[in-house]
């Protein structure tokens, strides 16, 4: 399925299934048109788009507002597929209206953002999303254990003195959402995952047959907390970057197919934001425009293109229930061509996202994305895309 096209090599249009668009309500760091042209570049045409927004979006009118954006803004531009709140507000009390969500567009649920949510109405939103067919996304963290945490705890938060995110933040409530799917027997998927621990009892799950999957992001996969004393705010993401010994879990967990998928959780953000002391800045790294070079120094870790393919975009499509073509001919044209030899330095003005909050910012990435045709038409091209 992959050839050589004048240096050229072609891939499927891909899918992130973790995106922050920031639209309602925080366009100044990214806005569903910026967004989705970050995608476009990217080599991404859908993305899920989290539901951190102002208003939340817990309610159809605001996933209405979301899909009409992005129809009016690129009617033939990547796919928004927005993802619901699980609680009104995020603030973990009320279920949202879900089948009202659902009906509206939405392609699964989720909690970011969110302070820690009692058992029983997560039970029960779990459940009523799955009667609804679709999929909870649970970042998980344990809020209370996670409190002002700026960075991984360990030697460094200690030695930068910044209150520390434990790994058992993440690991309790990776346990907790294994044993409720297999007592419910209802998939859950867990966002994010940062953490050896985390990777630990997902295969332990897999193992069992438990329904859950797993996605990690590209920032996990090529840096540690050292990043934070490199990069300062710019390396500050939540989860946080961990240490080498969970970078080698996760590399070995996706390989292995623990771990079931990628994305880049873009976070965007302002650069006056970032500039704040470290403990105050928002967390984030903005992700669509490196992802598939960074994805890319995969090949030199013994992953294959196939396996690239999996995690952003067959593995996805599946969990999530999207469409994909594996470039299948007599099917709509859904593809990118990319110079795998090519070298870009990561500057402000070659990321079209808004966010311009990267630690890759001042470095150089192989591997850039020359055309990409989505549903039979170029989105993204050399002459044609103004702006490239
Ligand atoms: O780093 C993060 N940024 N983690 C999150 O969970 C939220 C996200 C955001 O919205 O900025
Ligand atoms: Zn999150
Ligand atoms: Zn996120």
């Amino acid at each position: 399925k992959i050839f050589d096209a004048n240096g050229l090599i072609l891939l499927p249009s891909l899918i992130d299934a973790h995106v922050h668009l920031r639209e309602p309500g925080y366009e100044y760091k990214e806005d569903i048109a910026s967004g989705l042209h970050a995608a476009a570049g990217g080599g991404f045409g859908i993305v899920m788009a989290m539901a951190n927004t102002n208003p939340i979006n817990d309610r159809a009118s605001v996933t209405e507002f979301m899909l009409d954006k992005a129809k009016e803004s690129w009617p033939n531009g990547p796919r928004l597929y927005p993802i619901g709140a699980l609680t009104k507000g995020l603030a973990g009390k009320e279920m949202a209206p879900l089948a009202e969500l659902a009906e509206a567009g939405c392609k699964a649920f989720s909690n970011d953002g969110l302070p820690v949510m009692n058992n029983e109405i997560f039970r029960r939103c779990v459940e009523y999303a799955w009667d609804l067919g679709l999929k909870v996304i649970d970042h998980c963290e344990d809020s209370f254990l996670a409190k002002d945490g700026a960075i991984n705890e360990g030697k460094l938060s200690s030695f930068l003195g910044l209150k520390g995110i434990p790994s058992v933040a993440e690991s309790l409530q990776v346990a907790r959402d294994i044993l409720l799917s297999a007592y419910l027997d209802i998939p859950i998927h867990l966002a994010h995952i940062s953490c050896k621990e985390s990777v630990e009892l997902i295969y332990w799950a897999k193992q069992k047959g438990i329904p859950i999957t797993a996605e990690t992001c590209p920032h996990y996969l090529f840096l540690t907390e050292d990043a934070c004393n490199e990069y300062n705010t710019l390396a500050k993401v939540n989860p946080p970057l961990r240490t080498k010994q969970d970078q080698e879990a996760l590399l070995h967990a996706l390989r292995e197919g623990v771990i079931d998928i990628l994305v880049t959780d873009h976070a965007p953000h302002a650069d006056f934001e970032k500039e704040q002391a470290f403990a105050d800045a928002p967390n984030g790294i903005s992700g669509l425009d490196t992802a598939l070079s960074l994805s890319l120094k995969l090949l030199k870790k013994g992953f294959s293109f196939k396996d690239i393919i999996g995690l952003w975009g067959k593995r996805p499509a599946e969990i999530f229930g999207l469409e994909f073509s594996e470039l299948m001919s007599g099917q709509e044209a859904n593809f990118i061509l990319v110079d795998l030899k090519e070298e870009w330095l990561v500057n402000p003005n070659t990321l079209f996202s808004k966010g311009k909050n990267t630690p890759w910012l001042g470095h150089k990435l192989r591997g850039r994305v020359k055309f990409h045709f989505y549903k039979g038409q170029l989105i993204f091209g050399e002459k044609l895309w103004p702006g490239f």
